[in-house]
């Protein structure tokens, strides 16, 4: 191989090697997840009926997987509003399966659960008020959140 044609080569592959870490570095700094959220509004206090609604929700569709004290087949969910950005736990809920591919928080949940977590046909709306009944425990102490 002629030595010009050589560096031409390396310096494509360094290339596309820069620009993969980039895509990276983007998913890695984006601390809102990736999904249909970008934003989300939340009050300054919580809104009772909303969370009392999102319980409902969260006893039908994620306590098979979920419960607020103690880990399960996932992670338990007291104070996730205070690990995660709120739109990054409504990602979770309505995308978790692109999520344990490209967000490297929820990759590293994966690899600590080893249970893929998959969506239960919730809506944005249904994710809200399930978000509103998560402000609601962290507010609280443990042992009167259940
Ligand atoms: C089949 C079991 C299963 C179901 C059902 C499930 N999850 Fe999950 N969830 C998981 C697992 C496992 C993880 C960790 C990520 C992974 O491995 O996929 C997780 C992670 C999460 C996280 C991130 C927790 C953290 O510490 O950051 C949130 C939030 C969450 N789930 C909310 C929900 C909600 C809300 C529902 C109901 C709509 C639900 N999950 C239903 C298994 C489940």
């Amino acid at each position: 191989m002629r030595p010009h044609i050589a560096l031409a080569l390396i310096a494509a592959a360094a290339l596309s090697q820069y620009c993969g870490e980039k895509g990276e570095q983007k998913n890695a700094a984006s601390p809102k997840g990736v999904g249909p959220v970008k934003e989300v509004q939340i009050g300054a206090t919580v809104d009772a009926a909303m969370a009392s609604e999102g319980a409902k929700i969260f006893q039908t569709k994620c306590s098979a997987c979920h419960e607020t004290g103690a880990r399960k087949v996932g992670p338990a969910m007291y104070e996730v509003t205070k690990r995660r950005a709120p739109e990054w736990i409504m990602n979770m809920i309505l995308n978790p399966e692109e999520m344990t591919k490209v967000d490297p928080q929820a990759q590293e949940l994966l690899a600590t659960y080893l249970a893929q977590m998959t969506f239960q046909n919730v809506t944005q709306d249904d994710a809200r008020k399930i978000l509103e009944f998560f402000r609601d425990t962290d507010s609280k102490p443990l042992k009167t959140a259940k």
